[in-house]
């Protein structure tokens, strides 16, 4: 597996893959890699084209008061994992690199950035639609993975790459979950064994709601204080927002009438953990 430090070394990877004929798929990280990020370069590789993987910790996305610096980071651990599942390169680029002096140029995605997330991290979506810009730019894929688990990431990306008419495919991928039912995440490490175990109340508070949906139940206000109630009996767990909102335009609902979002943000400790769900009526 190759690593890249640089964008001149990754446009000529890039072109020598072109040149036999090679299909680009990337899956784009912020690294310390679990069974998520793992599901995602397998699904690259098994639809074929040559995989790359970005391992950037963008400090773009990140607000002052956020965990930028001890944002979980282990590169050796990371090499091995991606070159386990076959991925053949590696772009591992210094913030220099993606952010020279002078930098200025921001990519926005407005009104998907402001609900959900958006409210408590005003400028994180900015950060990440950025570097996402930035990375497709580089890579030039022609397919790029991301986790449903970062729902209006996805969807803001989604939305960026029809906008700004990128020739590139978007392909969304399931949530991988811990055998209790905890939503992979990199950030799960900052939980104590207690908020650990707590946590699970996120997924068994979603699959509550998708239960009700399935057996007729189509008021979100319902279905809402239900996930709140269900969370709020946790004494570890500190409700940031829980939501039920359309699954494409990221707008309240009041009935359940096409695929809609059930989306928590909530603290355990100092892990601000996120998880959802799509229902159907
Ligand atoms: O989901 C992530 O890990 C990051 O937000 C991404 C897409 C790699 C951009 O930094």
């Amino acid at each position: 597996m190759r690593i890249l430090r640089t964008i001149a070394e990754v446009r000529q990877w890039v072109r020598a893959q072109r040149q036999q004929g090679r299909a680009i798929h990337f899956v784009p990280t912020m690294g310390y890699f679990h069974e998520g990020h793992l599901s995602l370069m397998r699904r690259a590789r098994d639809e074929g084209g040559a995989v790359i993987v970005s391992l950037f910790v963008n400090p773009l996305q990140f607000a002052p008061s956020e965990d930028l610096e001890r944002y979980p980071r282990d590169f050796e651990r990371d090499h091995q994992l991606a070159q386990s599942v076959g991925v053949e390169a590696l772009f591992h680029p210094e913030v220099g690199e993606m952010y020279p002096e002078g930098y200025q140029t921001l990519v926005r995605v407005p009104k998907l950035s402001a609900p959900l997330c958006g409210r408590s991290r005003p400028t994180h979506f900015d950060g990440v639609a950025t570097v996402v810009m930035k990375l497709f730019h580089i890579l030039t894929p022609d397919r790029a993975y991301f986790g449903q688990k970062d729902y209006q990431q996805l969807r803001i990306i989604q939305q960026m790459v029809r906008d700004m008419n990128l020739p590139i495919e978007i392909v969304p991928c399931p949530i991988v979950r811990e055998a209790d039912g905890l939503a992979m995440s990199s950030r799960n490490v900052y939980l104590t064994p207690e908020e650990r175990r707590s946590a699970t109340v996120l997924y068994r508070s979603l699959r509550w709601a998708e239960e009700q949906v399935q057996s007729g139940e189509r008021d979100a206000c319902t279905l809402r204080e239900g996930v709140c109630q269900r969370i709020a009996r946790e004494p570890l767990a500190r409700i940031d927002y829980v939501e039920v909102v359309d699954a494409e335009t990221l707008e309240p609902v009041e009935q359940i009438e096409q695929p809609t979002l059930i989306a928590v943000a909530v603290f355990f400790g100092k892990a601000r953990l996120i998880d959802n769900t799509v229902v159907r009526p």
